[in-house]
């Protein structure tokens, strides 16, 4: 029996198609075509595999592959017709191929749509990887650059945003440098376990065919270094498993983090209070009210897309933990969370990498805030301590003509060497060279630390590192 709404029939046991309303509500073609070119990349290698068995001839295996080469085309060229009804991506394409090609009945021998979507979406989130990390030696490379075009410029450093420290600004920008290296090797190192073949799992509990799996995973690239076959080991883990996507979608997240505080760094730089830098029109907007305002639109919007970045990742966990196994309906929901964060996540990078080619330092107004002899206090302290006093104590004198300077309304320049000699008696005429900010800077010098010779060291061993 029919029923009115009835969208599609459903050959086997069942009388009725889902109602309008039902496919509506659980298709995902609208989202997943997507992976079209996986799922086809995926039931080539499927179809080569089972010609290879025995199970597709010659004929059959080059009239389903060329079914499928012309689904591919006309995919591409926006000329295919996704019907929600079909579900998915998987069925809407399976279900073309075998309109045109009786052949293509047998292609989904052995194989279920739960190890499919598996393998088409491990696919996926390998050739995401790849392009992200590209996109992150581009951003690396575009803050490496601002430091090498700048190389002589201070500013201060922050802690607690109180003025701490002179840091040179190639410093700074190198600590977001490190930071997206270390995401970049989150994200190889999460290839690893993405690159592992799902297919020949089945729905569950594999197949009664005799499947080649080695043969797939090979054509479909999942070997190790050695071109070694890359197989999930247990078919019920392999099609209920998404750790894959949760690393990718974590490591994503704390890329964003990374990139919302870079984010919050040029906010502020930009801002009047600042004025460290310049954003370059084209890079910032402004107000439809206020005729003065430049505002940095792309990093605070790269801060604020750290959130549904952050959101996607919790969504995902939320959503597994409490599956049963195997594969449950609700994974389809990882789909959308996925994109969405290689999206993002994407885009910021790219974007963020493109602004700061065009933002420059305003060299002027980085040399006064950082000229304060202030920042050098810690210095003075080290001063006395070469002298034997021991750091507590020099902290605590230091401390005192801090407040002496303060009180006179004088720089700790301007205090005379007698003023110096009052609080403690180390201190001789040569304490002066310790304010000198040049002089500072060359004394920190060993692996990490701000000063010329090793910020220079550590801008060259960057950017030897993009360059490959
Ligand atoms: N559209 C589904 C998903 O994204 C495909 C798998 C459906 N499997 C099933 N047994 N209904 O997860």
């Amino acid at each position: 029996m029919k029923k009115r709404n009835q969208v599609v029939s459903r050959s086997g046991r069942f009388e009725s198609g889902p109602g309008a309303d039902v496919a509506a509500f659980s298709e995902s073609v609208s989202f997943d075509w997507r992976l079209w070119q996986q799922d086809i990349t995926g039931s080539m290698a499927h179809a080569a595999m089972l010609h290879k068995i025995g199970i597709l001839t010659q004929s059959e295996l080059q009239a389903i592959v060329s079914g499928l080469e012309r689904i591919g085309s006309e995919i591409a060229a926006g000329d295919f017709e996704w019907k929600p009804e079909l579900e998915d991506v998987h069925m809407n394409i399976e279900a073309t191929l075998t309109k045109r090609v009786p052949a293509g009945a047998k292609l989904h021998t052995a194989r279920s749509r739960n190890d499919q979507v598996a393998l088409d979406m491990r696919m996926w989130v390998r050739d995401e990887i790849v392009h992200l990390l590209g996109e992150l030696r581009e951003l690396q490379r575009s803050l490496v650059g601002l430091g090498e075009k700048h190389p002589d410029v201070l500013i201060p450093g922050y802690t607690h945003l109180q003025r701490a420290q002179p840091v040179f600004l190639a410093h700074h920008l190198l600590a977001y440098v490190e930071m997206l290296g270390r995401d970049s090797d989150r994200f190889q190192d999460a290839f690893v376990r993405v690159n592992i073949c799902p297919l020949g799992s089945g729905a569950i509990a594999g197949s009664t065919i005799p499947l080649d799996r080695e043969f797939v995973a090979q054509e479909l690239g999942f070997v190790d270094g050695h071109g070694r076959a890359q197989l999930t080991q247990n078919s019920m883990d392999a099609v209920s498993d998404r750790d894959y996507v949760v690393e990718f979608c974590a490591a994503a997240a704390l890329l964003a983090v990374h990139l919302s505080r870079l984010s919050e760094d040029l906010i502020l730089w930009a801002s009047s209070e600042f004025q460290f830098i310049k954003i370059e029109d084209t890079y910032t907007t402004g107000s439809s009210l206020m005729p003065q305002k430049k505002n940095p639109d792309i990093a605070e919007l790269t801060r604020g897309k750290s959130g549904r970045v952050i959101g996607n990742l919790v969504s995902l966990l939320t959503l597994l933990k409490g599956l049963p196994m195997t594969y449950n309906r609700d994974l389809q929901e990882d789909k959308e969370r996925l994109f969405d964060t290689a999206d993002t996540v994407r885009a910021c990078v790219r974007l963020m990498g493109a602004m700061l080619q065009h933002t420059h330092p305003v060299e002027e107004n980085c040399r006064k805030a950082s000229s304060d002899p202030a920042l050098l206090a810690t210095d003075l302290a080290d001063y006395l301590v070469r002298r034997g006093l021991p750091f507590r104590k020099a902290h605590h004198a230091v401390g005192a003509i801090v407040a002496l300077a303060e009180k006179q309304n004088k720089t700790l320049k301007q205090l005379t060497i007698d003023e110096y000699q009052s609080v403690e008696k180390l201190f001789s005429d040569d304490v002066m060279d310790c304010l000198e900010l040049k002089k500072a800077m060359a004394q920190r010098n060993f692996t990490g630390a701000p000063g010329p010779r090793e910020v220079k060291k550590q801008l060259a061993r960057w950017s030897k590192q993009l360059k490959e």
